[in-house]
């Protein structure tokens, strides 16, 4: 019988002494390659004494094991001492946080918005951002020279000729209604774009929110119904609202909706300029002359349109006084909603 214990002794030196990958590897096949010899005492206890062989298959199988796991360990510390100090594996080293990422504030008002509405039985639709002149004002009764095309200048793309990006949702009302015989009950979400210098409350590119309905006997007290729920859900259930009149082309009669001052509760203060009142949104009747173009009846169909900035109900809602704040991707402002 051969002293195992020197043995063993004898190979885990020579796996401990490899110094590099090249050696550890001929320390592997000389004691437990194919021809390795462990692995050829192994093959040979058959020819041992029957008593002895029981105690030699327990020993060599116990080196070959250990051998096994030694070459492994010893791999593992001879690549990590091939690699530069500073990319060596420190298990003690705490975790990093992996960074998470989440929905930018006009996204949250946005879905907020739209699902507020969708329970009320509003479907969503969307219309093109490049639009043409024709839906962006003329179907909204604002023909060539109309003096209301002032109060949404935009960009012209000039080629071809006929094209603006959209300044409101607005047109996707006429789009609609050109394809869906009514009733059309609709909000649309989307980016609009207007010839505006930002400021603290003026963004060139922003998003509204415009919402349509269109059917039988629909009428201004429904608006009115629909819109209070609308500023309850957002503001809160005890939030004032009132109806100011106003003027859009596409809708006759037209009005504003203002909430009571969220800041001083109407008292008066520099957010609502003194009036107590925050404008949040226009809205009115549709006006009959869009009919005649989408091929409604005005005689048999009535309805009422409203439409939002959507960074407008954000700022009221999350308390931002600056639009320009949404699009500085400011990781320090991003990060609080
Ligand atoms: N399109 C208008 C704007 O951008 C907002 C608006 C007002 C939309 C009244 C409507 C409406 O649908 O009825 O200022």
């Amino acid at each position: 019988m051969p002293d195992y214990d020197a043995l063993a002794a004898q190979a885990r030196d020579s796996f401990e002494k490899a110094g590099d990958e090249k050696s550890l590897e001929e320390a592997r096949v000389e004691w437990i390659g194919r021809k390795g010899r462990i692995t050829v005492l192994l093959r040979q206890i058959p020819k041992l004494e029957a008593d002895d062989r029981p105690e030699a298959g327990r020993r060599l199988n116990a080196i070959k094991s250990e051998l096994a796991e030694l070459f492994e360990h010893r791999s593992i510390e001879l690549v990590e001492k091939a690699l530069p100090v500073e990319t060596r594996l420190d298990i003690t080293h705490p975790g990093r946080t992996p960074f998470v990422g989440r929905l930018h504030p006009i996204t949250k008002a946005l879905r907020e918005i739209v699902a507020v509405f969708r329970e009320m039985g509003f479907d969503v639709a969307e219309g093109p951002q490049v639009e043409t002149d024709y839906y962006n004002f003329e179907a909204l009764n604002m023909p060539e020279h109309h003096p209301a095309r002032g109060m949404w200048d935009t960009f012209y793309t000039g080629v071809p000729p006929g094209l603006v990006l959209r300044t409101h949702t607005s047109p996707v009302q006429i789009r609609v209604m050109e394809s869906t015989p009514p009733p059309v009950r609709i909000i649309v979400p989307g980016r609009c774009y207007r010839a505006d210098t930002p400021d603290a409350t003026h963004s060139p590119v922003f998003y509204q929110v415009e919402g349509l309905y269109v059917d039988e006997g629909v009428s201004m007290a429904m608006l009115r119904g629909v819109l209070d729920a609308f500023a309850r859900r957002l503001f809160g259930e005890d939030v004032p609202t009132r109806f100011r009149p106003s003027y859009f082309p596409f809708t006759e009669p037209s009005a504003e909706l203002d909430i009571g001052c969220i800041l001083c509760s109407g008292e008066g203060c520099r957010l609502c300029k003194g009036s107590g009142w925050l404008e949040i949104l226009g809205a009115g009747m549709v006006n009959p002359a869009l009919y005649g173009l989408v091929g409604y009846d005005a005689e048999q169909v009535a309805g009422y349109a409203f439409g939002m900035g959507v960074e407008r109900i954000a700022m009221l809602r999350y308390g931002i006084d600056d639009i320009r704040l949404f699009y500085e991707n400011d990781l320090r402002f991003l990060g609080q909603f």
